[in-house]
């Protein structure tokens, strides 16, 4: 029979908790309806079959902190023992004997050891009898309290809500995943690595996963590799900058990988336009995350020559013998390309080497111009399945998630109108126009 839990919330990226909890969800195989969540609060309610669901939707998130099998709520302490007993008094003999502790998680505000003593003995109605045991307890029961400070100077004396529950997981972020990939401590980062925190959920979102392979083909410095390569992805990656893939010294991607202790899930990154992507078409990829390049940091660019009449000629140059540009440290010419040109190539490449079901989760930064409209890619055997924006001072970035829906699905196809302003122009125009 379905039951209620209760989910508490990280503050961080409220508008992308349900997309990260649902796609968690689908991953498992099963559905929530998360519909009725309301992203100033820092509490969701959820149905599900199970535990287990309950385990799975929760131990990889990165946006939810912990689950809670529901017991019981109210305004006041009296209407939370009141609803604990009329709501769940069938369920305390199950209880009775195992070990098991209490914990307090008190947002915006807290209450006093003393007065924890005082609620806990207030629960003396669910008469367990086990051994109390503050290290590894069979069971935990938590009091989540949702304090209302009455200004930002004050803060409130008592809770205004109280829910009562048993604990069933607690998510990956709540057992230190991000302090485990802070960037400050990352043996190989560059100007381009992605925060630690959205690279996980950006994977997530992708529903990356163990004994699938994910791709990033503008791989940078690696860090959706590392993110992937967390939730046990085999992981690969290509960019047109060899620099980067290299690394410097020993502070390479690899040494990353060896870093985490997921070296076994680097396969190999290579220096490649992905434009000219040289993946044979059978290699299964199950999911593509990455951060295309705008032209902020880095440059788009694609092999080729910008004045090809400069090169006109020049194809026989050869050096101590050998043609050079079948030499090793040859270096091609490029050419800059429109992000536009990039995209549409991107979701191509989603829709041809995709499996059905496969998703592609990007990042695309946008000015917040009310002039320019916000123009989304779309291709027609893509669900555009999330659109979330991250909202900065004067620009803001999308991360679009797709999935491969194959020929019959006949989506909306914009790829050949769209024209996607160019960001990095805009960027750097003074005035602040974005
Ligand atoms: C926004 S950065 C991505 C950074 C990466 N997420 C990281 O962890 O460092 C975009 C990357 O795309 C690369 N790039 C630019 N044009 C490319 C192309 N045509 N093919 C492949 N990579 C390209 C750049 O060299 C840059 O490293």
């Amino acid at each position: 029979m379905a039951k209620q839990y209760l989910i508490f919330l990280a503050q961080q990226h409220p508008t992308f908790r349900t997309a990260e909890l649902e796609s968690l969800a689908d991953l498992y195989g099963f559905k929530v309806d998360l519909s009725n969540h309301d992203e100033n609060s820092p509490f969701m309610f959820v149905t599900l079959d199970n535990d287990e669901q309950a385990k799975n939707l929760i131990s990889r998130s990165i946006l939810a902190k912990g689950i809670y099998e529901f017991w019981g709520s109210g305004n006041t302490e009296e209407e939370l023992h009141q609803d604990v007993q009329s709501r769940s008094s069938e369920l305390f003999p199950k209880y009775k004997d195992c070990s098991f502790k209490f914990d307090f998680i008190g947002y915006m505000g807290k209450r006093s050891n003393r007065s924890k003593i005082k609620l806990i003995e207030s629960f003396k109605y669910v008469a367990f009898e086990g051994p109390i045991r503050m290290k590894d307890p069979e069971q935990i029961f938590t009091v989540l309290e949702h304090y209302i400070p009455p200004n930002e100077h004050q803060s409130a004396t008592s809770p205004s809500k109280l829910y009562f529950g048993r604990q069933i997981e607690l998510s990956s972020r709540e057992k230190g995943v991000l302090d485990k990939y802070d960037l400050k401590k990352r043996k190989y980062i560059g100007t381009t690595t992605f925060e630690a925190e959205l690279a996980l959920v950006s994977c997530n979102l992708g529903q990356v996963a163990p004994g699938k392979i994910m791709y990033d083909p503008f791989v940078g410095t690696g860090s959706f590799l590392v993110a992937g390569s967390n939730f046990g992805a085999l992981t690969t990656g290509s960019d047109i900058d060899g620099r980067l893939i290299r690394g410097k010294g020993d502070d390479t991607i690899k040494a990353n990988f060896k870093q985490y202790d997921t070296s076994l899930l680097f396969m190999d990154v290579m220096t490649m336009d992905f434009t000219h992507n040289a993946f044979r078409s059978s290699l299964k990829i199950d999911s593509i995350v990455c951060d295309p390049p705008y032209g902020v940091r880095e440059g788009l660019k694609v092999l080729g020559a910008k004045d090809p009449h400069r090169f006109e000629g020049k194809e026989d140059v050869e050096i101590d013998g050998k043609k050079a540009y079948l030499r090793k440290d040859y270096i091609p010419t490029k050419k800059p390309y429109e992000l536009d040109s990039l995209l549409c190539d991107l979701l191509q490449f989603a829709s041809e080497r995709l499996p059905i079901g496969g998703r592609l989760a990007f990042w695309m930064p946008t000015s917040n111009d009310n002039f320019v409209p916000t123009i989304i890619p779309k291709h027609k055997n893509l669900e555009l399945k999330y659109h979330l924006v991250q909202e900065f001072n004067k620009w803001s970035r999308r991360l679009l998630v797709y999935i491969n829906r194959g020929d019959e699905y006949h989506g909306e196809d914009n790829l050949s109108e769209i024209t996607i302003p160019e960001f990095r122009k805009k960027y750097f125009t003074p005035n602040n126009q974005i």
